[in-house]
């Protein structure tokens, strides 16, 4: 028996204020739940609220060369901060056949995050070996990166040849002054500019660009980003700062909502709400309208990401693997199943497969839905809550 989540509109009010940086805890593990006579193999797998399995994003570091204050402020990722031993990562092969197991219980789309999953070395090694998965019907993966575009230009082409189809790539604002201060590590926009164009020469379309919005910080960036990339090939997307992880001081106030941030950019380029092109997707779209006032395939569109004014855990069908094995069902979530241990046991591809099931049969989270009813203790038990470095965007 399942039970539909509502939609819901979140009235923006910080029930956090004065939330501060504090050193993350260290995650915590969950067992993976006891099979208990025959499991529940038949019909597509779905969970507690009836939300089938789509999206796989895997972590392939918890590092990173950027700073970006609202995911990695650097008063808390310093050089004393403890970061995953090699000797914990999951290898390729052990990455690879979680995914593959995942496939069969119905991901079509895996995404690979970080931390900045250009660090990893020989990443286009595990792209191989994922692209040659197949869905039960036989279809090849949608297999995607989110990357800040730092080491692009240099790694487009290699990328593309080892199977990825496209990428997104991060980027904040298009003045360097209000970029280096988001990235915090003086990096200039240029370069990442110069990364976009080599994955569009490269083919790794369709790009998407993900800006976080700051209010006070780097909102007067949205009309200059939107003319920037407006025609261009490249899709922009607006994404509500959110309230992730426990170390980004996150406040209320520094909250751009989405229905905001719209009118903004309509005063400036006429916009056309469109439907969704996928079930459960992330962001709401915007095409850019004609002087008649009609959408205008080749001027694009633009998305919204309202995470915090407008949840959408409704259709939420993503699963998150992190660079240790852990499995986390909610970006909120503070703790994750221990997958690794399961891949690493006698019991095979068949055990990892029922670990995989039951979890998400269990499934029952819906995190932005339920912030804004949640009581004040709650809220901020976000000292829990792993960080985003930690398992990817
Ligand atoms: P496409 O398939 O390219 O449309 O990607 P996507 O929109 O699924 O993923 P992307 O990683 O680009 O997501 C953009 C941003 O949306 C992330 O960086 C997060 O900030 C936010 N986001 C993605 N997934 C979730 C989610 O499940 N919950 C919440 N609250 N935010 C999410
Ligand atoms: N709020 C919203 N998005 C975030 N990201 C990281 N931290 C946050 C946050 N606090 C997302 C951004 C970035 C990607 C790597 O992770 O989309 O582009
Ligand atoms: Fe790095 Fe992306 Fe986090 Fe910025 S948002 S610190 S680029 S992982
Ligand atoms: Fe999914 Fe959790 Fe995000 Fe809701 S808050 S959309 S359940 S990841």
């Amino acid at each position: 028996m399942t039970t539909r989540l509502p939609h819901r509109t979140i009235s923006l009010v910080d029930q956090r204020a004065g939330a501060i940086p504090t050193r993350p805890a260290q995650p915590g593990s969950l067992p993976v739940p006891p099979a208990r006579g025959a499991a529940s193999q038949k019909g597509p797998l779905v969970d507690t609220f009836g939300r089938p399995l789509r999206d796989l994003r895997i972590s392939v570091t918890d590092r990173c060369n950027f700073r970006c204050s609202y995911c990695m402020p650097k008063e808390v990722f310093d050089k004393d901060y403890a970061y995953l031993p090699q000797s914990a990562l999951l290898s390729f092969e052990e990455i690879t056949r979680i995914a593959r197991q995942f496939v069969a219980h119905g991901v079509q789309k895996i995404r690979l995050t970080g931390g900045e999953p250009l660090l990893r070395k020989n990443l286009e090694v595990l792209i191989a070996q994922l692209a040659d998965l197949r869905t039960p019907e036989g279809r090849p993966l949608d297999i995607t990166l989110t990357t800040n575009g730092s080491l692009l230009a240099r790694k487009a082409q290699a990328l593309k040849d080892a199977g990825l189809r496209r990428v997104t790539v991060s980027l904040d604002g298009l003045d360097d002054t209000i970029f280096k201060r988001m990235n915090d590590v003086d990096f200039p926009v240029s370069d990442v500019l110069a990364g976009i164009e080599a994955a569009q020469a490269a083919g790794l379309g369709p790009i998407k660009v993900n800006m976080v919005v700051k209010r006070g910080t780097n909102d007067h960036e949205i009309v200059p980003m939107a003319r920037h990339f407006q025609g261009s090939g490249v899709v922009l997307r607006f994404i509500e700062y959110m309230d992730v992880g426990a170390t980004n001081g996150w406040r209320m106030d520094e909250v751009l909502p989405s229905g905001e941030l719209i009118a903004r950019l309509e005063a400036a380029l006429p916009l056309v709400a469109l439907e969704a092109s996928a079930p459960g997707e992330t962001a709401q779209r915007w095409g850019y309208a004609d002087p008649s006032g009609k959408y205008d395939p080749q001027r694009g569109e633009v998305g919204v990401i309202s995470s915090v004014s407008q949840a959408f855990c409704g259709e939420c069908n993503r699963a998150r693997l992190s660079t240790e094995g852990q499995l986390y069902l909610c970006l909120f979530a503070s703790q994750g199943y221990d997958l690794r241990s399961v891949v690493r046991s006698a019991g095979g591809d068949a055990e990892l497969a029922g670990a995989i099931r039951r979890i998400w049969q269990g499934r029952s989270d819906r995190y932005s839905l339920l912030r804004a009813s949640l009581p004040p203790e709650a809220q901020s038990s976000g000292a829990r809550r792993v960080e985003m470095s930690y398992i990817g965007g």
